[in-house]
């Protein structure tokens, strides 16, 4: 088991990280040294039935005060509704300061549960053990908690950083294919903007991490999650010290989320994310800022681990240029973006890691980016 403790600036607080298989001992033993009255896991339907009620199981057999807050699974329940009920069904439990959650699930149960611990008597701590390889690579660090509302995705919520990050691969093993591909994108993201060595350990090891069984995939997996959590931690960290480093986590997204938005998100994030880390590498290249041959390793890495790197043809490139104009952080109607000079250095200029191009450039990247394929 990897294990490491970690400074999130902000609240000085302590973030325990534990990257190994079969992890629920450790959880049980962690929670126990916390000796706190009240213990809630808030999951989904889904990962109730498969981790949930084993996890409950055990900290109840140690003696620990617990129970289990379950909301249907779906992005469209990620919701002030279902914030609420999770908040009532907590008061009817009578769970005072004294409590900690413990968030069990994807990014859903991770932004949402993490967002009732965040405001709960005006804040109690919160455990994220992630079963999503978005949850693992992305949203179960970095302390960004939130619902949706009807104005838009995670308009609402706060920065509340876990006290512990639990990552056990025996929980993706039940994950589906499209979720489980989709997710690792993120961490193929973070090696491309900040770290060559991750990325080719990555890359060597695809097939292991694809295949998904035996004790080496849990072996490399352990490393690779834990490997990944400390470049978006490092990342994090540093953003706290006024650097405005976290916009590099956005690379692939300007473009990325634009196509897909216009995909009504028939795209999961990361199969969207794929295309804009393509598109954004060409653009990349194209302006000289990034080699060719390093653009190419970014789309044949993406392919090889079963991904799409075409953009949608019934998307078109109009579409995709109105949307980047409307892009929060497009300033006169000139989007932003973070790219990458190499893979694992992110591009820089003066101090400033965004970029901004007409949309006359963009559109013609875009087309000839198209008529590549
Ligand atoms: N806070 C952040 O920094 C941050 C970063 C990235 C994404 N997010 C948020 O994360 C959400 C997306 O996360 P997600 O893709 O994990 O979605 P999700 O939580 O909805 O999980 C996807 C599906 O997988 C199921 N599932 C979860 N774990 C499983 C397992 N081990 N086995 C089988 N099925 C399992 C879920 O029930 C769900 O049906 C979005 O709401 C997004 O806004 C937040
Ligand atoms: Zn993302």
């Amino acid at each position: 088991m990897e294990k490491a403790s970690f400074i999130l600036e902000n609240n000085d607080s302590v973030c325990n990280v534990f990257s190994g298989k079969k992890l629920n001992e450790e959880i049980v033993k962690y929670l126990i040294e916390l000796k706190k009255a009240k213990y809630v896991i808030v999951t989904d339907s889904k990962v109730k039935e498969l981790h949930g009620d084993t996890l409950l199981k055990q900290m109840n057999a140690a003696g620990l005060d617990s129970f289990l807050i379950s909301f249907r699974e779906g992005e469209k329940n990620k919701t002030r509704e279902t914030k609420a009920f999770v908040e009532d069904e907590m008061f009817k439990e009578k769970c005072g300061r004294d409590t900690i959650i413990i968030a069990l699930g994807g990014g859903v149960v991770g932004d949402l549960a993490g967002f009732v611990a965040g405001t709960y008597m005006r804040g109690i701590p919160v455990v994220q053990i992630p079963s999503t390889t978005i949850a693992i690579a992305d949203s179960s660090m970095g302390g960004k908690t939130a619902i949706d509302v009807p104005a838009g995705k995670n308009l609402i919520g706060v920065f509340h950083q876990p006290i512990a990050v639990f990552m056990d691969p025996e929980l993706l093993k039940t994950l589906d294919d499209r979720n489980y591909k989709s997710g690792l994108i993120e961490m193929v993201k973070h090696g491309i903007i900040r770290d060559k060595e991750f990325y080719e350990f990555f890359k060597e090891n695809l097939k292991i991490v694809l295949a998904r069984e035996g004790e080496e995939y849990e072996r490399i997996m352990e490393k690779i999650m834990f490997d990944n959590i400390k470049i978006k931690k490092d990342v994090v960290v540093e953003d706290q010290r006024e650097s405005n480093l976290r916009k590099v986590l956005n690379y692939g997204h300007t473009i990325g989320h634009a196509i897909e938005k216009l995909s009504n998100f028939d795209l999961l994030h990361g199969e969207a994310i794929a295309i804009g880390i393509c598109v954004e590498a060409f653009l990349a290249s194209k302006k000289n800022i990034l080699s060719e041959q390093d653009f190419l390793e970014q789309k044949e890495l993406i392919e090889t681990l079963g991904l799409e790197t075409r953009i949608p043809k019934e998307i078109s490139t109009k579409d995709i240029i109105e949307l980047m104009k409307l892009d929060k952080k497009a300033r006169g109607g000139m989007p932003e973006f973070s790219l990458v000079k190499e893979i694992g250095k992110y591009f820089e200029e003066n101090g400033k890691i965004a970029k901004r191009f007409s949309l006359e450039d963009l559109e013609e990247v875009i087309e000839d980016y198209r008529n590549l394929n």
